[in-house]
């Protein structure tokens, strides 16, 4: 459920209308619901009450500072995966104790960097990592709390991108060698094992992948204890879908995943962190976006908006599908026409969909692309030449810009052009 509804024919962003953003901002946009934000995280936090946890949001996920400081300031902990966005976190004022490190390349400074600020654990993803973290943990005399990232080889069954958690993909520490690898830690002097961690992939649809990487983790719990480690929390990841398409079956919810925890790892008496990212942004993000022209093609109307791949990069890099609504909402019995939805950049591949039925648009229109919260904002690019797009943040009946819409002179002058020339 989100809290993007239509209103008297106008489509609404909690108690705002879009078209009054899109007049104050101008198009493209993204916007953003506290509401539905505040809702999800609630969401998983319910799912996991009784057990002691924490819910660490994957800020690639939407690493704005006000939505991080929002969730934040809601008890969320945070995983990070480099320095920005370890820096991002510090800065919203969540806490060092409440960050997790993941990542499968943390170079010294970002380790550096964490220790010096504070950091709940390492998810460790590598034996030389380790290694190298153990030395700067040394070097600064502290012991670094770790976790070691296992892969587990189980089919995520989701988009071959975003499969993390088979023996193919470039994560974790084969399950296998777990044993081999947390007795070398255990003679480490900058390192201290409290856990296991594990992420298999994300937009997962199914609970079965997670079943079964999180029965694996389960035996290995029991294993590294029988060989002596104080294994004490589990890092579960994140990865749990939401329905894209509505008129699709909706994948489980985070009531039903948390049940499963429990009945995999409850017995362990752990503390569990999930790390959900999409599930908490993704249908709390709108992307508007203006009508530029349409145009005729054979056969086929395209829609050329103002928002291009640069903005909203999913379609073509997974051929993900996003809902497309106008912002004035249909009238009952209106004519619906197909419309092949593109962006202005020179590519094919700027093709958001094809055949959408919509009402009959026109130049200045606007229309929103659904579920964009998530790995929207945080992927764009400036391809083309086309400066970041501005975020908006909706809480009732107030909105703020939290990212404002860098002017050209901005762009231009990061580029510097040598002497010589
Ligand atoms: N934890 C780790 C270690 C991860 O690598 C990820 C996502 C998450 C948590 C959060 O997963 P989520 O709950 O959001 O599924 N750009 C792609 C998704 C990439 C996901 C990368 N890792 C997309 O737009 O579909």
């Amino acid at each position: 459920m989100d809290h993007f509804l239509y209103r008297d024919g106008a489509l609404h962003a909690e108690d705002v209308p879009i078209s009054e953003i899109a007049a104050a901002v101008g198009t493209p946009f993204y916007v953003y619901s506290s509401a539905t934000l505040l809702r999800h995280f609630r969401l998983f936090d319910e799912a996991l009450a009784g057990t002691d946890h924490l819910v660490c949001y994957a800020m690639k996920a939407l690493s704005n500072l006000a939505v991080v400081k929002l969730l934040g300031e809601a008890g969320a902990g945070m995983d990070v995966v480099s320095g920005g966005e370890y820096r991002r976190a510090r800065a919203a004022g969540v806490p060092g104790e409440r960050i997790v490190f993941s990542g499968v390349g943390k170079t010294r400074d970002e380790m550096c960097l964490a220790l010096e600020g504070g950091i709940r654990q390492f998810n460790v993803e590598s034996e030389p990592e380790m290694r190298a973290l153990s030395e700067v943990a040394e070097s600064m005399g502290v012991v670094a709390p770790v976790t070691v990232r296992v892969n587990p080889d189980v089919d995520a069954k989701t988009h071959e991108k975003i499969s993390t958690g088979k023996a193919e993909n470039k994560f974790g520490i084969p399950i296998a060698r777990a044993r081999e690898v947390y007795a070398e830690i255990a003679g480490l002097p900058g390192l201290k094992a409290i856990g296991i961690d594990v992420h298999i992939g994300s937009q997962l649809t199914d609970l079965e992948p997670f079943r079964l990487a999180y029965q694996k983790v389960a035996e290995l719990t029991e294993a590294l204890r029988a060989d002596g480690h104080d294994i004490r929390r589990l890092d579960l990841g994140g990865g749990l879908g939401i329905p894209y398409e509505r008129s699709n079956e909706a994948p489980p919810l985070p009531l039903e995943y948390g049940q499963m925890v429990r009945e995999v790892v409850g017995h362990l008496g752990c503390e569990i962190e999930i790390e959900p990212g999409r599930l908490i942004a993704g249908n709390a993000g709108l992307l508007v976006a203006g009508v530029i022209y349409v145009k005729q093609g054979e056969g086929r109307e395209f829609l050329i908006a103002d928002a291009a791949m640069n903005d909203l990069i999913r379609p073509a890099m997974y051929d993900a599908w996003h809902d497309i609504v106008p912002v004035r909402e249909a009238e009952a019995g209106a004519v619906m026409t197909p419309y092949d939805i593109v962006g202005p950049v020179c590519e094919s591949g700027d093709t958001f969909a094809k055949g959408r039925m919509l009402p009959a648009l026109g130049e200045g229109d606007l229309i929103a692309f659904r579920s964009a919260g998530a790995y929207g904002a945080v992927m764009a690019s400036e391809y083309n030449s086309r400066p970041l797009i501005p975020e908006v943040l909706v809480n009732g009946d107030q909105f703020a810009v939290i990212r404002r819409r860098p002017t050209f002179d901005e762009m231009l002058n990061r580029d510097t052009i040598p002497k010589w020339l």
